[in-house]
């Protein structure tokens, strides 16, 4: 892969998020600002705020993260948060969830030039494939993917009872839980939080939304409730 690129120096807390796999890190910030920008993975001016808005920003949701858990990174587009997250968290059971090939394929390329333990899968979390082959996750985590209430409705079949979302959201994210809330609850979503990750640690912190899946109605949603009465309804 192309990596010539100017890149920023890593900022001081990238030590101590990443610890031993900073020059990993690094190897990944260069490859975005090259072949990441050629591919139109990333905008070119993305390249001076990789570190904090991208990677470190991505990182540290892995105070939210138990020991050990497995994670879907839905919509991984770039790597972003899973990549980063990988390599500050080598305990995590990672998978890359995306879509779009030519994604797929980088997303490829990058855990095989970085030799990452992490397993990408090309697919839309709402396919019943997906939701067969990762059914039972303890965490989705998700970027920029979609509003909150679709979002859940695509994550709480992948999730464990007991399992949840960690959504990376901007400043949105205290509107987004009041907007959404009681559609998530009738999905079966529950302990609707919004937090920050890295205070103390980044000059921005992180804001996430979590949701915790509550029971069994997260696996079918809205949708498949609403079937299930229909048919009650028509007395099957
Ligand atoms: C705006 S990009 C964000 C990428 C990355 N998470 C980031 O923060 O840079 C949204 C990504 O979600 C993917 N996506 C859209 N719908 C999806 C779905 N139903 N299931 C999984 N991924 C999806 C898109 O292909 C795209 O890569």
């Amino acid at each position: 892969m192309n990596e010539k690129a100017e890149v920023p120096a890593p900022p001081g807390p990238a030590s101590s998020v990443f610890g031993a796999a900073l020059p990993a890190v690094e190897r990944f910030v260069e490859l975005l600002a090259a072949a990441g920008i050629e591919r139109g993975l990333i905008g070119p001016r993305e390249v001076e705020r990789l570190w904090d808005r991208h990677v470190l920003n991505s990182a540290v949701v892995g105070e939210r993260i138990p020991e050990g858990a497995r994670v879907v990174d839905v919509g991984s587009g770039a790597g972003l948060p899973g990549i980063p997250l990988i390599l500050a968290r080598p305990d995590l059971d990672v998978t890359l969830l995306e879509p779009m090939a030519r994604r797929v394929a980088w997303l490829e390329e990058v855990v095989e030039t970085l030799a990452l333990n992490a397993t990408v899968i090309r697919g839309r979390a709402e396919e019943p494939a997906i939701k067969q082959r990762l059914a039972g996750a303890d965490v989705v985590i998700a970027r920029a993917v979609a509003p909150l209430e679709r979002l859940w409705g695509w994550s709480a079949p992948l999730l464990r009872q007991g399992g949840r979302l960690v959504a990376l959201k901007g400043e949105s994210a205290e509107a987004e839980v009041a907007r959404d809330q009681a559609a998530v609850g009738r999905a079966g979503g529950g302990h609707l939080m919004v937090e920050r990750c890295g205070v103390g640690v980044l000059d921005v912190p992180t804001t996430i939304i979590e949701v915790e899946r509550m029971s069994a109605q997260g696996r079918e949603g809205v949708r498949g409730r609403r079937s299930r009465r229909t048919r009650q309804d028509q007395g099957h």
